[in-house]
């Protein structure tokens, strides 16, 4: 059995070692992992405005994206790759409200040059590496 003096010395090496690990392993997540999983190097101008325009016109009220947000309207993580830019861009720039299959969208009647910046940060998110999130569905054909 332990001693008093060996069960303190083995909880306070255990716990330095394991907090050592925690703070390398934070490090390396921030500084490496999160920069090369998010592609930093692509997040230009645009898509920082289409960041700006999509919190600002509350896109989440119904749509989520990374999982989060409301699930009113359809998932926007990968729509770039679903839909393409012609798509994405004629449901921003409607003048009336877009519901192709029933369900309404605000008409936001957006410019070419907005709709062009959405269109950006929708496909810089698209192209993050998630680990296979969203799953693709697993439907009985
Ligand atoms: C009032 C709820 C609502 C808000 C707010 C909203 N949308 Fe939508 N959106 C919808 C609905 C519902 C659909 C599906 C329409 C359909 O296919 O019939 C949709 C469809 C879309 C699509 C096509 C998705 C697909 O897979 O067909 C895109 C892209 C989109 N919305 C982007 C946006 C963006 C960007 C914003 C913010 C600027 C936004 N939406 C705000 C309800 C909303």
């Amino acid at each position: 059995m332990l001693s008093k003096s060996q069960a303190r010395a083995f909880f306070l090496g255990g716990t330095i070692v394991t907090f050592a690990i925690f703070l390398g392993l934070s490090w390396t997540s921030l500084t490496k992992e999160v920069p090369k999983r998010t592609h930093e190097e692509n997040i230009t101008p645009e898509v920082i405005r289409g960041k700006v325009i999509w919190e600002s016109n509350n896109c989440m009220g119904c749509h989520t994206i990374l999982g989060e947000g409301a699930y009113y309207a359809p998932e926007l993580t990968k729509v770039f790759e679903r839909r393409g830019e012609a798509y994405i861009k004629a449901a921003l720039m409607s003048k009336v409200p877009w519901a192709p299959r029933g369900r309404k969208m605000v008409a936001y009647g957006f410019s070419e040059k907005d709709a062009n910046d959405v269109v950006s940060f929708l496909k810089w998110i698209g192209e993050i590496d998630l680990n296979g999130f969203p799953p693709k569905p697993d439907l009985k054909q």
